[in-house]
């Protein structure tokens, strides 16, 4: 998979060129080859209305903020990518650039939890309304379009059932009815899957995850190639105010520098997690896109690299054996989160997904979430075998 940013006029970039070099020129005035924190609120004007390089305010922009931001729309394939404090932060100011009260955003029937509670609980509140419905059924993602319906938003895999939901497919459910295609990528990471190639308008991110990778440090952000709209989610990026800050900006561009050679272990080692578990008695259903009897693993293997890192399985003895797991494993670290080079495991049900119990999206009550990290992968599965015995 390779950028369209041209080298030397002939042959495109590589993912991980773009990843250690895009928005990430040498230092011009002392050649530092990482690109510096610009640890500043403010910037010294050469005169009355004239910013040096058009830097005015931190708020509005940074040159630490800058470098990610250029990183992350070549990463995606996307002419412009703008970063804020979290992946939430990033999903809200989008909303509220996009949709006003009356519109409808239709959403998964598996999602991050705070995904939905922004939609149910906040946005709900200033009058958007929203439905949901099974992002891997596209015939169920028509039916569920209204004519107020300014949103397609979409997570593929979905967290935490790795769903998979045809992106260019649901690209033409949206544009057939005037809406856009948002795409949550986080779980795949722009080196497994790059939405905005197969028609998503815009692609989100929560950077704390996979993209960060080690984490340390919490971000999201938005990619996207339509100028106009790009216009305006910056305009709100700064009226709305939710920005990162230059030294959490500069760790996720550390992180994203390895982001394809980590993607590539976390792959291989969630395969070895997967072939384990497929054969272990407690295991009584197991969820990963790799799978070949997955139901999405046919769309999966047309519009991803590999199928990721993440892995959820059912325990046999139903939610005490789930949390009993969760609460045994040692090298798997009990944690909510995931995407970072250490192994995570959670409840979800009672942790990340507990905001969506009583809701269309309320997960199995004996389903357990890994992330699973680069470690030396038999660890990982000695591990396991000792937390499921
Ligand atoms: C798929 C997905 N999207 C968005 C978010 C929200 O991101 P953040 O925690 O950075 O606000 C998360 C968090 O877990 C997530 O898993």
């Amino acid at each position: 998979m390779t950028n369209d940013v041209p080298r030397g006029g002939d042959a495109p970039l590589g993912f991980e060129t773009l990843a250690i070099h895009a928005g990430q020129e040498p230092d011009p005035r002392t050649g530092a080859v990482v690109p510096p924190i610009f640890q500043t609120s403010t910037y010294a004007q050469d005169a009355v209305g004239e910013p040096r390089l058009g830097y005015e305010y931190a708020r509005t922009t940074n040159p630490t903020r800058d470098a990610l931001q250029e990183c992350l729309a070549a990463l995606e394939g996307g002419r412009r990518g703008l970063t804020f404090a979290s992946g939430l932060a990033a999903e809200d100011t989008l909303l509220r650039t996009v949709c006003g009260p009356g519109d409808h955003v239709l959403i998964p029937d598996d999602a991050y939890g705070g995904t939905f509670r922004l939609f149910a609980k906040v946005a709900g509140r200033w009058g958007l309304t929203h439905g949901t419905a099974r992002v891997s059924d596209v015939d169920a993602v028509r039916a569920g379009m209204t004519d107020r319906t300014r949103v397609l938003w979409v997570e593929t895999p979905t967290n935490p059932l790795l769903r998979i939901a045809d992106i260019a497919a649901l690209a033409q459910v949206a544009h057939e009815r005037g809406a856009l295609l948002v795409v949550d990528n986080t779980f795949a990471s722009p080196y497994l899957q790059q939405p905005l190639a197969l028609g998503a308008d815009v692609v989100v991110h929560s950077t704390t995850k996979y993209v960060g990778g080690h984490s340390d440090v919490v971000g999201g952000a938005l990619v996207l190639s339509d100028p106009g709209l790009a216009d305006e989610l910056a305009y709100h990026q700064n009226a709305m105010g939710a920005i990162n800050g230059p030294f959490d900006a500069w760790l996720t561009l550390r992180g994203i520098k390895t982001l394809g050679v980590r993607m590539d272990r976390h792959c291989d080692n969630a395969e070895r997690v997967v072939e384990f578990l497929s054969r272990h008695a407690a295991v009584t259903g197991l969820y990963y896109p790799g799978l070949p009897e997955h139901p999405g693993h046919e769309v999966a293997a047309k519009q991803m690299r590999r199928f990721g890192g993440m892995v959820s399985f059912r325990a046999a003895g139903g939610e005490a054996h789930a949390i009993d797991i969760c609460n045994r494993a040692r090298l798997f670290v009990l944690g909510e989160s995931l995407g970072g080079v250490e192994s995570l495991i959670e409840h979800p049900g009672r942790m990340t997904h507990l905001s969506v119990a009583g809701s269309p999206l309320e997960v199995p009550a004996d389903l357990v979430r890994l992330s699973v990290g680069i470690e030396t992968v038999d660890d990982l599965l000695a591990d396991l075998e000792q937390a499921l015995a």
